[in-house]
């Protein structure tokens, strides 16, 4: 594939335009994150969508938070993680079945700086769909590139050897440490506990809750005939509103430029549809986007 970055289409009318294949890709995969989308249904005024003119701010914010963690699960990159940098601009719509759905434009930045250096933005249009209280919210996201692609990659394969040479069982305590301090050694095992959660806080995010990663625990890899890298651990989920800790257990298998697999168990999470207190979910990445 082509290692080009594409323009950011922009969201609503705009014509036909010819898809090159990254962003066909990206748009073609996003549709797993939308379920049963109806065709041709792009534009909100086709399907019952009523623009709402009164949406609270923190609509904007948890819609791009959900498109960061899909998009950083997406690009299965431990370097190139992102985080929310601001919200540009958005608009919201809902339909009868008080569904979301929310265009909006943001910025983000390294979830690393590089001390000293000054950090380029990425802006990034996403289109998010939240389906009532559900879970999961749909995501089209595209983003300006912010890092050369051969930077990443060579990034992503010095965390790649690093991770290799560590001696088994990895015996690191918590992450960070009781002094709220991690280790610069164990940053790379952290960005990719990143990289898997990502995944999991994307498929918990809803309309109201939304997760961050504070601690990570119990890591254990695995040897792999393909020379993957074949990682288990425990991260605690903090759900901001509710001030809920979640413990999930992630079990991810990584090799640099191919796609990520992760499968999770998390424990304690109020499921609305679903009696008992775990949930469960696995997914593969189905191929890199190239134009990240
Ligand atoms: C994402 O894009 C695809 C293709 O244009 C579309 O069918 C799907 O409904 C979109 N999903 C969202 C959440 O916008």
């Amino acid at each position: 594939m082509q290692p080009r970055q594409q323009p950011l289409p922009a969201p609503g009318p705009g014509g036909p335009r010819p898809l090159t294949p990254p962003l066909a890709l990206l748009l073609l995969l996003a549709l797993r994150g939308a379920g049963a989308a109806p065709a041709g249904s792009w534009e909100p005024e086709d399907s019952g969508w009523v623009q709402d003119a009164e949406f609270p701010s923190r609509l904007l914010q948890q819609a791009a938070r959900a498109a960061l963690h899909f998009l950083n699960f997406r690009v299965g990159s431990p370097s190139a993680l992102r985080v929310l940098s601001s919200v540009q601009e958005g608009r919201a719509w809902v339909n009868s079945k008080k569904e979301s759905q929310v265009d909006l434009v943001f910025t983000t930045e390294r979830y690393h700086p590089e001390e000293g250096e000054e950090e380029p933005l990425s802006k990034c249009s996403a289109r998010v769909i939240f389906k009532n209280e559900k879970p999961r919210p749909a995501i089209n996201v595209t983003c300006t590139r912010f890092m050369e692609k051969s930077e990443r990659q060579q990034a992503d394969y010095l965390l790649y050897k690093h991770m290799k040479q560590l001696k088994n069982p990895l015996d690191v305590g918590s992450i960070p440490d009781s002094y709220g301090h991690i280790d610069p050694s164990l940053r790379p095992m952290w960005d990719l506990a990143f990289l898997g959660s990502s995944y999991v806080m994307w498929e918990k995010t809803t309309q109201f809750l939304h997760y961050y990663m504070v601690q990570l625990s119990g890591v254990k890899q695995w040897k792999t005939d393909d020379n993957a890298i074949d990682f288990d651990y425990t991260v605690l989920l903090h759900e901001f509103s509710t001030q809920e800790i979640i413990p999930c257990r992630i079990h991810l298998v990584w090799y640099p430029g191919k796609p990520l697999k992760v499968k999770y168990h998390c424990q304690g999470l109020q499921a609305p549809e679903e009696a008992s207190g775990t949930e469960e979910g696995s997914a593969v990445a189905p191929t890199e986007l190239s134009n990240f």
